[in-house]
C-alpha cells in the first residue's frame, strides 16, 4: 500500500467510526438557507448576473453525512445532484438523512451517491456546473490532486465552492493533536482512544490553560459530541493552509481564483482603516499580499470558504447605468420575512429598507412578467444607485436584457 493510499485508509476508518457531521436525522426538509449552496444566489454572487438555467448538474464532493447534500437538493429542485465520498458509513448516512427529510421523494431529477474518492471524481459521467468541496480537501494525502480531479469535472463557466481549514486560528487545536498523538503512541488510529485521551486531558488541564480556554470559548458546544472531538482532535490527516500555500494550491488547480465567500473578513480598512497612513501603505500591496497582511493582524481565522471558476465566467458590475436601467430585477431566494421592511438576508442578519427600496423590492417579488428596472421606476421612488445598492447588498439578483 503507498503511503497515500495508507492516509486514504486511515481517514476512511476515522469516518466509518465517527460520520461527520453528527447532525441528528430529521423527517423535515432542511430548515432556511445556506446561499452558498444555493446556485442562484452563489452564481449572482460569482458574476453579478442570475443564472440562466436551473437545469443544471451539481457534485457534493466529499458529502460526510449529508447535511449539505440535503440543502444541495432541497435549494436546486431542478438539479441533477450527485455526492460522493471516501467513507462508505457517512455516506449511509448521507443516503438516510436526504431520504428522511423527503428531499429526495420530491425532487424531480435523479440523486445518486457513490462511495467514491475525490481523487477518482474523473470516473463520474460528464461535467457540473457546480461544485460544492467543504472540509475535504485538507483531509486528502495529495490535496492537488483532489482539486485537479474537480477541476476538471467543472464544465466551462462552472463554479466550485471550497472551504479548507487555515492554520492561524487552528493554533491550538493542532498542539492538542500532536499532544494526543504522543500520548496514544502505538494505539494512534484507534480513534475511540485518542477520544478518550483527549477528554482526560481537558479534564485535567488547569483552568487558566489556553489549549482548554480555546476549546471552552469555541468548541465545546460541538465537540460534547465524540464524532466533532474526533473530526478536530483526532484527526490522522490534516494540511492547515495560510495564505501563500493556499494560492499554491488554487493555482494547483487551473482554475480562476473568483472571491472570499466572506467578503467581511477580507476588509482591511476594518483593522488599521483609521490610519490613513498606514491604508495608503498598503495601497501598492497585491491582493495576496493584503491577504496575507489581513490575516495576520486578524489571526483568529480558522478557515477559508471561497469560489473558483472554469473560465469563461461572464461578469458584470451594473456600473453602465444604461445597461442597468434595462436589466430584469428579482429577489433573490436567500431571505427570510420578506415581504415587510425588516427582514433576515442571505446571511440571516436584519436588513430594514427605505421605503422606496420596499416598493422596489415588492415589484420584484410580483415580476412574473419580467419588467425591467427602468418600468419599475414608474411605480416607486428609486434610483439607479437604490438599485445598486440593493444589489450589492445580495437582496435582489439581476438578469441583463436578451
Ligand atoms: C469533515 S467531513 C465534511 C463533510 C461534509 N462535506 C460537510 O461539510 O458536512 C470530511 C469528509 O470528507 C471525506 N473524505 C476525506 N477524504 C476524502 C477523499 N479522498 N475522497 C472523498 N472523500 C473524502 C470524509 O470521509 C468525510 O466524510
Amino acid at each position: 500500500m503507498s503511503d497515500s493510499q495508507a492516509i486514504n485508509q486511515a481517514v476512511a476508518n476515522l469516518y466509518n467510526t465517527y460520520p461527520f457531521p453528527p447532525d441528528p436525522l430529521s423527517d423535515l426538509e432542511p430548515p432556511g438557507y445556506n446561499w452558498r449552496w444555493c446556485w442562484t444566489s452563489a452564481y449572482s454572487f460569482c458574476t453579478g448576473i442570475k443564472p440562466t438555467t436551473q437545469d443544471i448538474r451539481i457534485l457534493d464532493a466529499g458529502c460526510g453525512t449529508g447535511s449539505g447534500t440535503d440543502y444541495l437538493i432541497h435549494l436546486n429542485p431542478q438539479a441533477e445532484v450527485t455526492a460522493i465520498d471516501l467513507s462508505a458509513k457517512a455516506l449511509e448516512v448521507a443516503k438516510e438523512r436526504c431520504q428522511r427529510s423527503g428531499v429526495i421523494a420530491k425532487h424531480a431529477k435523479p440523486v445518486k451517491f457513490f462511495n467514491l474518492k475525490l481523487e477518482e471524481a474523473t470516473q463520474l459521467a460528464g461535467e457540473f456546473d457546480f461544485i460544492n468541496c467543504v472540509g475535504v480537501l485538507h483531509h486528502l494525502p495529495e490535496p492537488e490532486r483532489g482539486i485537479q480531479a474537480l477541476a476538471e469535472k467543472l464544465k466551462p463557466g462552472g463554479i466550485l465552492h471550497i472551504f479548507v481549514y487555515a492554520e492561524l486560528g487552528r493554533w491550538e487545536i493542532s498542539l492538542m493533536q500532536k499532544a494526543i498523538a504522543l500520548l496514544q503512541q502505538d494505539k494512534r488510529g484507534d480513534y475511540r482512544d485518542g477520544v478518550k485521551v483527549g477528554r482526560e486531558i481537558f479534564a485535567n488541564l488547569p483552568e487558566n490553560n489556553r489549549i482548554l480556554q480555546q476549546e471552552k470559548k469555541l468548541w465545546s458546544l460541538e465537540n460534547h459530541r465524540d464524532e466533532s472531538f474526533a473530526d478536530m482532535y483526532v484527526h490522522p490527516q490534516e494540511i492547515d493552509y495560510n495564505i501563500e500555500t493556499l494560492f499554491n494550491l488554487i493555482e494547483a488547480s487551473g482554475l480562476d481564483f473568483v472571491g472570499f465567500s466572506n467578503p467581511q473578513y477580507w476588509q482591511l480598512d476594518r483593522l488599521i482603516g483609521k490610519s490613513p497612513e498606514l491604508m495608503s501603505r498598503a495601497e501598492n500591496l497585491s491582493d495576496r499580499q493584503l491577504y496575507r497582511l489581513i490575516e495576520l493582524l486578524d489571526p483568529n481565522l480558522t478557515h477559508y470558504e471561497f469560489f473558483l471558476a472554469k473560465p469563461p465566467l461572464p461578469r458584470e458590475d451594473w456600473t453602465n447605468d444604461g445597461v442597468l436601467s434595462q436589466a430584469i430585477p428579482e429577489l433573490n431566494p436567500c431571505m427570510q420575512g420578506f415581504p415587510a421592511q425588516n427582514f433576515l438576508n442571505f446571511e440571516y442578519q436584519m436588513v430594514r429598507l427605505s421605503d422606496g427600496e420596499y416598493e422596489f423590492m415588492l415589484a420584484c417579488e410580483k415580476n412574473e412578467v419580467k419588467a425591467c428596472v427602468e418600468d419599475i421606476f414608474s411605480s416607486c421612488q428609486l434610483d439607479l444607485a437604490g438599485v445598486r445598492s440593493l444589489w450589492e447588498r445580495q437582496l435582489i439578483v439581476l438578469s441583463p436584457q436578451i
